[in-house]
């Protein structure tokens, strides 16, 4: 039988997931904890070591799934809240998650999805705005390349909006590139750590294949390359595709979820060199009207410490970004225009 001593070490460690180097700890809230995500994301959290406590609300079943995984054995707090309780579930949070919205079904894009979460996000992030206006916000809810900028918009309309401090998770793209590099090349993922920029749908996600050591070879490799390619933009329509109805991805995507909270959290504990994509606030495109933008980031006390350049790109990859551009450009508008 596995020791829980050394069942929690393997939790917290021996995955890709969690790495830790200093011990001061977090409260993070989750929105949406009773959703597809939510619920393995709040487990996950929950054997995160950097978490000290767990705030977890929905519109319907929080107080269910909080009282669940808070059996784990872990240190960390957990607490559950119900629909009228948004304001007391972000009391003094630091971190705030939101998987709240619905998901796609077969045959629909994510935009498709913005009338129903447009609000759902606009509504949350008010009330982050003005319970926790200090909280860093890590954006989920679909259609990403708009609601972050619904986040951002909101903020600023309350006074509330850092730019260092509010995130889309692309991390799913990231994880999804890294694996299906490993696929084509016979190797780890450990070993295939692609930088994916740009936004999180279709032509806007930009992996940069030519940035990796496997991958290289492939740029411009014809029919691998292209299929790569697509398997990487298109991940989550296989999945959508394959659940029939059922929704998209939930436990890749409480995995990426995790996975990109740890990583602000060892940033917000002062770890040096913490560096992954995600979608934020970004001078990189800014002067063709693209002012959210996903590429590597460095994340330390504050949040974003640094946006990295993407860097030199195959003239595949140039073309990748011609096509990301306008399409975001018009998502990003989209989102601003509904909170004006
Ligand atoms: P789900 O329907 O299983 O869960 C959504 C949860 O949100 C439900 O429990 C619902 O009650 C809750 N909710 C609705 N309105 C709320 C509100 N106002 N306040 C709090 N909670 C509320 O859906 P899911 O599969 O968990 O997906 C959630 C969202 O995440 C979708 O928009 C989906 O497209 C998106 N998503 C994003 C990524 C990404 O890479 N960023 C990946 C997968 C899914
Ligand atoms: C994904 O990439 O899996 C998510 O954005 C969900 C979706 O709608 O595909």
């Amino acid at each position: 039988m596995f020791a829980r001593s050394a069942l929690r070490s393997s939790l917290a460690s021996s995955s890709r997931l969690f790495s830790t180097s200093t011990p001061r700890q977090t409260k993070v809230a989750v929105l949406g904890a009773g959703g597809g995500i939510g619920q393995p994301l709040s487990l996950l959290l929950k054997t995160d070591p950097l978490v000290s406590s767990l705030s977890l609300y929905d519109i319907r079943g929080a107080p269910g799934v909080a009282a669940d995984v808070s059996h784990v054995d872990t240190p960390s707090e957990v607490k559950g809240y119900a629909a009228d309780q948004l304001d007391q579930a972000l009391d003094g949070v630091q971190v705030v998650v939101i998987p709240a919205g619905v998901p796609r079904k077969p045959g629909m894009t994510r935009d498709d999805l913005f009338n129903t979460n447009a609000s759902i996000v606009r509504d949350l992030a008010s009330a982050v705005g003005r319970v926790a206006p200090t909280a860093h916000i890590l954006v989920i809810s679909n259609p990403v390349n708009s609601t972050v900028p619904i986040v951002a918009s909101t903020l600023s309309k309350l006074g509330a909006f850092d730019p260092n401090r509010v995130f889309g998770v692309t991390t799913l793209d990231v994880v999804r590139a890294s694996r299906f590099l490993s696929l084509v090349t016979g190797s780890t993922p450990a070993e295939c750590d692609v930088p994916v920029i740009g936004g999180h749908s279709g032509a806007t996600i930009v992996p940069l294949l030519s940035q990796t050591n496997l991958g290289k070879s492939l740029v411009g490799s014809g029919e691998t390359y292209g299929q790569l390619v697509h398997r990487i933009q298109f991940g989550g329509d296989e999945v959508v595709k394959a659940k029939d109805g059922a929704g998209s991805a939930t436990l890749s995507m409480a995995y990426a979820g995790a996975k990109f909270a740890n990583a602000l959290l060892r940033g917000l504990n002062g770890e040096k060199d913490v560096v992954t994509p995600t979608f934020v606030k970004s001078p990189l495109y800014e002067s063709q009207g693209v002012d959210f933008f996903s590429s590597l980031v460095e994340l330390g006390p504050k949040g974003v410490e640094k946006i990295h350049p993407v860097g030199p790109l195959a003239p595949e990859e140039e073309k990748l970004l011609e096509a990301c551009l306008p399409e975001l450009k018009k998502n990003i508008e989209k989102g601003k225009a509904f909170v004006a």
